[in-house]
């Protein structure tokens, strides 16, 4: 699964498999450092929600606190579900490892997408997500962390989720910081909460602010 084709294609097979009963399923406690990311950008500014998913609850909490917003996914099942959601949104399915902006958003917002991608994309996709950023915007960054300091974070990187196989990794502070702040991302906020959700059972979230200086 090194390759950069078979991680997207899975994925895109998968989300795309799983989209209907996921729309019906999922509800998740909004996360908490949420408020804050959203208190820091100006007024009906201009939000990526990156990896949107059904729109629920992101987009549309993003809606509701008066941004405009552009949801990008890589499948199309979700960009579909998403749109009758959150009409108020403009979604896209792309995916993140194509975004090609230039200074366009006063934040962009990730939860729970990253961390489909292998280290070698993400690292890829982390430039074009600063690339996009307005100087002086926000990053917010949710995912799972290792649970073992020091453990092989490449291993079992093929879960299982509603019977379909999909490529997710967790990744360190470490790593997050070595990826984004020679890209010039200040970390302004770092969390870590061990969560539980019917959805995907015990969890290791971190949730990162960055501010692009
Ligand atoms: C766990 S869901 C999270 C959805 C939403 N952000 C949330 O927090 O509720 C992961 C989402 O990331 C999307 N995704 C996975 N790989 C992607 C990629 N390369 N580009 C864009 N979206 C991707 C999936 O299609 C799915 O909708």
């Amino acid at each position: 699964m090194k390759d950069k084709l078979d991680i997207i294609k899975l994925n895109k097979k998968a989300w795309d498999n799983v989209a209907k009963t996921y729309n019906k399923e999922f509800h998740e406690e909004i996360h908490a450092l949420f408020n804050y990311f959203c208190e820091l950008l100006p007024k009906e500014g201009y939000i990526l929600d990156l990896g949107s998913g059904t729109g629920l609850p992101y987009s549309k909490l993003l809606i509701e606190k008066g941004f405009n917003v552009l949801g990008i996914d890589l499948s199309s099942e979700m960009i579909k579900i998403a749109q009758k959601n959150v009409p108020e949104a403009n979604f896209k399915d792309i995916s993140m490892t194509d975004l090609n902006y230039n200074e366009e958003f006063d934040g962009i917002f990730s939860s729970y997408s990253l961390l489909h991608l292998n280290p070698q994309l993400f690292k890829e996709t982390a430039k074009r997500i600063v690339q996009s950023l307005k100087k002086g915007a926000f990053f917010y960054l949710c995912l799972n962390g290792p649970w073992i300091d020091g453990a092989d974070l490449d291993n079992d990187v093929i879960i299982k989720f509603k019977g379909e196989n999909m490529y997710s990794r967790p990744y360190s502070k470490e790593e997050i910081l070595n990826i984004f702040s020679p890209l010039g991302l200040k970390l302004l906020k770092f969390e870590k909460e061990i969560i539980t959700s019917e959805t995907w059972g015990k969890e290791n979230m971190n949730t990162y602010i960055f501010k692009f200086e």
